[in-house]
């Protein structure tokens, strides 16, 4: 299968050596079989672990043979003709005459033909390898195949891209808690495998990424090779068909700095290449932004939604001043903190207050806007502004590099909010307008739960939900995290046919969202290790259990290998478009001598 990838990918094939499937046990009589489960009793001088992967066969008469492919979910061991608890020192002393049985139980996956028939006790079972192995995983089906991690035999395991791309469905949500799961790294992961594998074909050269930066540091180094990975690393991603390496293009996007008239983004460990953004008063009146400042669960229960509405259709009318500033009724507004202050005087004033704010709405409601508008200033100013020129340079886009960090980890969450709406709003009109769901646009987005909570509604969820019903036709792509799935909007996850999970939360594990997880590996979700997920996908009837390597890309300024600048940029001469450029971009065109 490594050979299939990396012929795909361009690498020379490497010859595997043929192996003889090894015997593993023997179907058991004591226990029931039925088609979905049964168990092995395993033989002497061999053992099966968790998660392998297991065939057998059954004779029906008259009809030819069926093949029965299943997966190892649980092992046990047990002293035969013990009853009491002592008996173990006894057995061990030689007194009592007892045997050890170890048994696995066998969660199917498919049936050649479908005869949906039980093995009979005593059939052997073998280890599936090589061929049999895909097929039992039906890996032998699918066109094309996404490295997705590794077995616990180190084996490649894959998820089908068609259920990824959009073609037969789309979307990856994971979930997780915090810290343990692994969700981000996991998803970054993913894309490295999306982009790194040639799974893409040529759909690879223009497909983008979008990702949201919310904890840390962490992604503003996915450009940097991973210090800490060590050979044995290396060689999980060459198993995998991938190349150990950082991202080759990734364009950064910060804040700018609070106060900062410069507009410098507000990074601490990452100096070079990465670039301010923020809207301009015009775009902001233009394009109806002000609705995405009240996007959070309390701005739901509020009545104020029609005054929102009015405010945005006068701002709409704002005539553009230059620079990107806005002319409304005379006055030249150039700051935020000078429109808020505007659109307040409006709205209480006697005479505009009928247009600016509506008929009949009451002093309380208002009140209530403006107290709201006042709020969102501090957090927002430095994001909406006219005060900073060439602001077209500061304009988020994914133009320029195959992936786009935007941080939004020094934003509070009205500002997170805002940032998160606004600009996949504008990739999902931009795609909207395109009309084709090529190129692919591969959205990465954190702490989904703050975005699109399970109640209510806002701006932000309807934008997502859009996303996820219809990204599928659009080629836009949500790849979701969050700690809990139950605190998700269901539609979301419901649309995601990709479902994933790191470490859970007992209590979590039991909630419905994770129903597509046997009983027995919901268990198991409570006690996954770092690096270790149970995947879902629409094809095998039962989750894997996915082991991905340590990232090649730094994940904190520590990890960084800084001694020959980040991954593509090669010599100082040769630097990539817009990485290891100055920071603050305000005097720099980031996108020097990429095509326009
Ligand atoms: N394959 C791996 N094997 C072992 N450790 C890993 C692996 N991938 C990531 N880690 C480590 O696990 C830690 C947590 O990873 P990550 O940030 O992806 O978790 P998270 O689920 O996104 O957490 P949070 O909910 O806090 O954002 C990181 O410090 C990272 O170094
Ligand atoms: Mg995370």
């Amino acid at each position: 299968m490594v050979n299939a990838m990396a012929h795909e990918a361009g690498r020379p094939p490497e010859p595997a050596p043929p192996r003889a499937p090894e015997p593993a046990g023997r179907v058991l009589g004591t226990e029931d079989a039925t088609p979905l489960e049964f168990w092995v009793g395993v033989g002497d001088g061999t053992f099966l672990q968790l998660d392998d992967v297991v065939a057998c066969e059954r004779a029906l008469p008259g009809r030819e043979a069926v093949q029965l492919f299943g997966v190892v979910c649980q092992v046990r061991a047990r002293h035969e003709g013990a009853r009491f608890d002592s008996d173990v020192f006894l057995i061990e002393e030689g007194v009592l005459p007892a045997q050890v049985s170890e048994a696995a139980q066998v969660l199917t996956t498919r049936f050649e033909p479908e005869v949906f028939v039980p093995p009979l006790p005593g059939a052997e079972v073998r280890r599936a390898e090589g061929a049999e192995r895909d097929r039992a995983l039906f890996f032998d089906g699918m066109a094309k195949r996404l490295p997705a991690g590794l077995s616990r035999d180190d084996e490649p395991l894959y998820v089908n891209l068609e259920f990824v791309d959009g073609t037969r469905g789309a979307h990856v949500n994971i979930s997780g808690i915090s810290g343990v799961a692994t969700k981000t790294t996991y998803a970054t992961f993913l894309l490295h495998s999306l982009f790194a594998s040639g799974v893409l074909g040529t759909d690879a050269l223009n497909a983008k990424a979008l990702i949201f930066n919310v904890k840390g540091e962490d992604l503003l180094w996915l450009d940097h090779d991973n210090t800490v990975l060590d050979d044995a690393g290396r060689d999980r991603y060459h198993r995998l068909g991938l190349p150990a390496a950082a991202f080759r293009s990734v364009g950064f996007w910060a804040p700018p700095r609070l106060d900062d008239p410069t507009a410098s983004p507000d990074v601490s460990q990452r100096p070079l290449g990465v670039t301010s953004f923020f809207w301009t008063l015009e775009e902001f009146c233009r394009d109806e932004l002000l609705r995405f400042l009240f996007a959070d669960a309390e701005d739901d229960r509020q009545q104020y939604t029609i005054v929102i509405a009015n405010v945005e259709a006068r701002l709409k009318e704002a005539v553009p001043a230059g620079e990107g500033a806005v002319s409304i009724d005379g006055h030249t507004v150039r700051t935020f903190g000078a429109l808020v202050e505007l659109i307040s005087t409006k709205v209480e004033d006697e005479d505009d207050r009928t247009s600016w704010a509506g008929r009949s709405i009451g002093q309380g409601t208002v009140n209530a806007f403006v107290r709201r508008l006042h709020a969102a200033r501090r957090h927002v100013e430095r994001l909406i502004r006219a005060d900073v020129p060439h602001a077209d340079r500061h304009r988020v886009t994914t133009d320029g590099h195959q992936v786009t960090v935007v941080d939004l980890h020094n934003l509070n969450d009205r500002a997170k909010r805002f940032v998160v709406g606004v600009t996949i709003r504008r990739e999902f009109d931009r795609k909207e307008r395109q009309g084709s769901p090529r190129p692919l646009l591969f959205l990465v987005l954190d702490e989904l739960n703050k975005y699109a909570p399970r109640d209510g509604s806002s701006p932000i969820k309807e934008i997502l939900l859009d996303v996820a019903e219809r990204g599928r036709s659009l080629g836009i792509i949500l790849v979701g995290a969050q700690q809990t799935a139950s605190e998700v909007e269901r539609r979301i996850i419901a649309n995601s046919a990709i479902r994933v999970v790191g470490r859970l939360d007992a209590a979590e594990a039991g909630r419905d969202e994770y129903g597509f997880l046997p009983p027995i590996q919901r268990q198991r979700s409570t006690i996954l290790k770092p690096g270790t997920m149970i995947l879902s996908q629409p094809e095998l009837p039962i989750p894997l259990v996915v082991q991905f390597p340590f990232p090649a890309w730094a994940t904190r300024a520590s990890e960084a290998d800084l001694s020959g600048g980040p991954v593509g940029a090669g010599s100082p001469g040769r630097r990539a478009p817009g990485v290891g450029t100055r920071a603050s971009g305000a005097d720099e065109d980031p996108f020097a001598g990429l095509p326009r």
